[in-house]
């Protein structure tokens, strides 16, 4: 019988990062922008490719905020071109835009015509990236357009198939495997990795790629977390669902206000892009309408620059270097959050 290994991972909640001596005295000697191997960004935030997170609204004020937005591809050709048109040739005009592609069937032709449309980023969005039709895609893609273009890939847990999909092309890889708020393949599949231990591992990595923790990450301090674990931005989905930039309908419940935000592989979503479900990993639930996404983006920057000071750091690299961990118990998970009415 095989040997099965057993070890243990830390998810968010188990850690929080220990205060440190600052130097700091006001929040613009922070500066919280990355670089994506070559990609400039001064938010380290992603939008979802989902087709309740990132349309061309989204795909506009993530840039105007300057972050990333990669507009989803549950659409066909035409539909994901409009989306990127829509940013690059009425002002004004985004400077990064992202769009996903998968990696079979058109995904060729697909990354042609959103490069000819002005695309920054390509992103090879699929559930299980270590895989060998990503392989083949990632090479073809090079091949097919050099260094003309980011490739973002993904979605992987470990330091093997970071270090594959680097090897294989990627400028920067998505980390995190069932770990997002709408997934369900850890139930229904029994796989995945806590997306910070997936981070802390991927970090390990000599490769040149960078890092996109991506799943999970509810508040601003997981973001903080997963950024001094070595994330190099971070890829949220529901933290900016139910914004006015998110697509979908504002509707009310009992007077208040919401928005779909549902998984990918979710039913609803599978029926409504290929008419029929296969394996359902995702659920679609109601996010509470947050108005204009640039009101969490303003929040998730002072909250990083403020978590910068706590470490006595003025930019990402050194908040990666500087930073120090400590693991805590369900009581100090606890503690962590308001408790005042649980005596
Ligand atoms: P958050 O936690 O930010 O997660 O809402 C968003 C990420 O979840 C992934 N995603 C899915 N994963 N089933 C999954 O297992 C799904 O249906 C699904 N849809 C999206 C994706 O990586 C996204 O960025």
């Amino acid at each position: 019988m095989a040997e099965h290994l057993i070890t243990s991972s830390l998810s968010f909640d188990d850690v929080l990062l220990e205060p440190k001596y600052s130097t700091i005295e006001s929040r613009k000697e922070i500066d919280v922008s990355t670089d994506l191997n070559g990609l400039k960004l001064s938010l380290p935030i992603v939008s979802s490719p989902m087709d309740t997170v990132t349309e061309s609204e989204m795909l506009r004020a993530m840039d105007a905020h300057g972050g990333l937005g990669i507009v989803h591809r549950y659409n066909n050709i035409p539909e994901q071109q409009s989306m990127i048109n829509a940013v690059k040739r009425k002002p004004p005009l985004a400077t990064n835009t992202g769009a996903a592609i998968g990696v079979s069937g058109d995904y060729l032709e697909r990354a042609e015509r959103l490069m000819n449309a002005g695309v920054t980023v390509l992103c090879l969005d699929i559930a299980h990236g270590h895989h060998v039709l990503m392989k083949n895609a990632l090479k073809a893609l090079r091949k097919e357009f050099g260094n003309t273009v980011h490739l973002m890939a993904g979605n992987v847990a470990t330091l093997r198939a970071f270090n594959d999909l680097a090897d294989w092309g990627a400028d920067s890889i998505r980390v995190g495997i069932g770990g997002g708020s709408i997934c369900s393949t850890r139930i229904m599949t029994g796989h995945g990795i806590p997306t910070f231990q997936s981070i802390l591992e991927c970090a390990r990595s000599d490769r040149d790629a960078a890092l996109v923790a991506d799943g999970g990450i509810r508040t601003c301090g997981d973001i903080a977390k997963a950024i001094a674990a070595g994330a190099d931005a971070v890829m949220l989905g529901s933290m900016l669902s139910g914004t006015d930039e998110s697509p979908g309908e504002i509707y009310r419940v009992d007077g208040l206000p919401f928005k779909t935000y549902r998984g990918m592989a979710s039913k609803e979503a599978q029926i409504q892009w290929r008419g029929h479900v296969s394996s359902e990993e995702g659920v679609a639930f109601r996010s509470p309408y947050k108005g204009p996404v640039s009101e969490t983006l303003d929040l998730i920057k002072k909250s990083l620059q403020s978590s910068f000071s706590y470490s006595g750091v003025k930019n990402l690299r050194e908040f990666q270097y500087n930073s120090l961990f400590t693991k805590i118990t369900q009581s100090g998970m606890a503690e962590s959050k308001p408790h005042i009415l649980q005596k």
